[in-house]
């Protein structure tokens, strides 16, 4: 086959990898969480994904934690906690700053984590 015959196809292709508006919800939906993960999940999504977006994949509002940064190594549980419960001063990012949660409580946020760290196993981020 020629070369120039591939080229509509790579055309195509390229197209459809990206709708040219960039941002992080144009990206595919994360698949659904095992049945371990899923209360976290939803706690997730009720939660914390209107700022770290579906999947924690961010958000013109949040960043995503499919992010080395997050890794377990540089922000342990304790720092989800810490989050959560007194809110974040911006100063990874240019998102402003995060407010304290309400209303979830100290075993929800540990079901939040399991299933953000099983999101970033799934992406390689361990
Ligand atoms: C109103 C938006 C908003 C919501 C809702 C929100 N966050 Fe955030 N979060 C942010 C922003 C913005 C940052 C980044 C701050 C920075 O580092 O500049 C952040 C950062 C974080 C960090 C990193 C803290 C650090 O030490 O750097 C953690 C952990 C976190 N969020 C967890 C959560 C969890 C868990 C929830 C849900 C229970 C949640 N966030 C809900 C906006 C939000």
């Amino acid at each position: 086959m020629k070369l120039s015959s591939l080229f509509p196809l790579m055309l195509i292709m390229l197209l459809s990898a990206c709708d040219g508006s960039g941002t992080p919800s144009s990206r595919t939906p994360p698949p659904p969480a095992p049945a371990e993960f899923s209360e976290g999940e939803n706690l997730f999504n009720k939660t914390c994904a209107g700022c770290h977006g579906p999947g924690a994949q961010g958000t013109d509002r949040g960043p995503t934690f499919i992010s080395k940064i997050y890794e377990p190594s540089h922000h342990g549980d304790s720092a989800f906690h810490l989050a959560v419960k007194r809110g974040v001063q911006k100063h990874h990012w240019n998102f402003g700053n995060m407010p304290k949660i309400s209303g979830v409580s100290k075993n929800e946020v540990d079901q939040i984590i399991g299933y953000i760290r099983w999101i970033q196993r799934e992406n390689g981020i361990s």
